[in-house]
């Protein structure tokens, strides 16, 4: 019997009852359930609903479902449609009618809500912990590599010389700014919508304040029929999350491109690659190609939530039940990833000496020649056309800039002189790039200092 029978004359069609029910996947949320039924069940007490004494039995029989649960041993009914309604079934099977009082006072409608942000809650944190774990790994690799120089690629063509550690820092920053949103979308997440009944509040003298502070909220929801319609901390959270993942899947496609033979920069650790079935020689990164792949997964579950609540008129609607499924797939996804991630870059052998020789290809430090020109008095556009033709010239004679004579430098610009030959290393080029955010040794310390105040930050944060 259903606790909502009353109004029926004939049962539900199983067909309906498959069709409607989510205890499938929301049994996930059952600790919350049961830690926001105990908080409700100490404010009735306190608002004389229900007695002190009746509290507590109502929280021995709810810790006691929350052990079977945990232990694989609580048996669900098919009629349960939800969490909230299996647990509440249970209570009263087990504490008999005083268990029906638990529900004065409440919908299923701003209980769920109450669930699904306290989840969200936790897991938001612990996606910000795994941001922190990834973030040690880049910048110990980093350090570990602080001298080593690589091509900088801009429209994946060889552009100016740069320091792998600047490179990886790069992705340290992406992932601050995922915590940053994240701490934003905490920040909303953490209002309490309990006590705002189906849409309308309700007629008891609840104390929203009391299970707000017993539940770890630092606030209450304002508006009893935005608390039990919003979904919006979903949305953020997949759009966080896309966001991460999307940052993954850039620095996949430089794993999987430096992998390769042509590139060769780096090699996966064996632990964290996979063979062929058919070809024996290969080791494929293929750690980095799915992270790349789920990326559309988690971005689809954004799109997932953003459709469900567009043009949803208020307040709650059962397509608010599709929340669900979308939430746990990009919390598992994004999570996951991080996780396998960290691991991941930890096995990386990082090929220094292919780097430079790369990096040496390319006339890569053309344009430090240019400044050179153009420090010397000459306007940078003129500066620019002469190492262009430079360029050509050596282009010509199959040689790299390094490998010209001064007096054929001279034939191109009388201002070029014997000082120009140490301009032209790429580790000159490098170590004048000073500015602030640039990538000579000293700004990369300077934006690794940077950084390790951002990690002390994130980590008293989350304390
Ligand atoms: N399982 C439902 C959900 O996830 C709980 C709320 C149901 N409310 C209702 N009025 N049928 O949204």
């Amino acid at each position: 019997m259903k606790p909502w029978q009353g109004r029926f004359k004939l049962n539900t069609s199983s067909l309906v009852e498959e069709f409607t029910a989510s205890i499938g996947f929301d049994r996930r949320l059952h600790g919350y359930d049961i830690k926001g039924s105990i908080a409700h069940a100490k404010m009735l007490a306190k608002i004389s609903i229900i007695t002190e004494k009746e509290a507590a039995k109502i929280e021995e029989g709810l810790a006691e479902i929350f052990r079977e649960i945990e232990a694989d041993k609580f048996i669900f009914d098919p009629a349960d449609e939800d969490i909230h309604m299996a647990i509440e079934r249970a209570l009263i099977d087990k504490i008999g009618p005083l268990g029906g009082k638990l529900h004065t006072a409440r919908s299923r409608n701003d209980q769920v809500a109450l669930d699904t942000r306290m989840y969200l809650k936790d897991e938001i944190k612990a996606t910000m912990s795994l941001i922190i774990e990834l973030q040690k790994v880049l910048m110990g690799l980093a350090e570990e590599n602080i001298k080593v120089i690589l091509p900088g690629l801009t429209h994946l063509q060889h552009a100016q010389p740069i320091l792998f550690a600047h490179h990886l820092m790069a992705y340290f920053f992406m992932l601050e700014r995922d915590f940053d949103r994240l701490k934003d979308c905490y920040y909303r997440t953490d209002s309490m919508p309990l006590g705002s009944g189906a849409l309308a509040g309700t007629v008891f003298p609840i104390d929203r304040f009391f299970v707000a502070e017993e539940l770890g909220f630092s606030k209450v929801s304002e508006n009893s029929m935005d608390s039990v319609s919003d979904r919006d901390f979903i949305a953020e959270f997949l759009s966080a999350a896309s966001l991460i993942m999307l940052h993954l899947s850039r620095l996949s496609e430089e794993l999987v491109i430096w992998s390769s033979l042509e590139f060769d920069f780096i090699e996966i650790g064996d632990d964290f690659t996979t063979g062929s079935s058919i070809m024996p020689q290969k080791k494929n990164p293929d750690v980095a190609e799915i992270v790349r792949g789920k990326c559309g997964r988690v971005f689809g579950d954004l799109m997932a939530i953003l459709t469900t609540l567009k043009s949803l008129p208020l307040a709650y609607n059962r397509d608010l039940q599709e929340d669900k499924e979308a939430l746990f797939d990009g919390v598992d996804t994004v999570q996951t990833c991080l996780k396998v991630y960290a691991a991941m870059l930890g096995s990386v052998k990082v090929k220094a000496d292919k780097m430079k020789t790369s990096a040496e290809k390319g006339f890569l430090t053309a344009t430090d020649m240019a400044d050179y020109l153009a420090e010397k008095g000459i306007a940078f556009r003129d500066a620019h056309k002469v190492v262009g033709e430079l360029v050509a010239y050596a282009i010509e004679k199959s040689v790299d800039l390094k490998d010209l004579e001064l007096k054929e430098l001279k034939s191109f610009s009388p201002l070029f002189d014997k000082d120009v030959m140490s301009l032209i290393l790429v580790e000159t080029s490098v170590e004048r790039r000073k500015s602030f955010g640039g990538t000579a040794s000293s700004a990369v310390a300077k934006e690794i200092d940077i950084a390790k105040k951002m990690l002390k930050e994130e980590e008293i944060w989350l304390t």
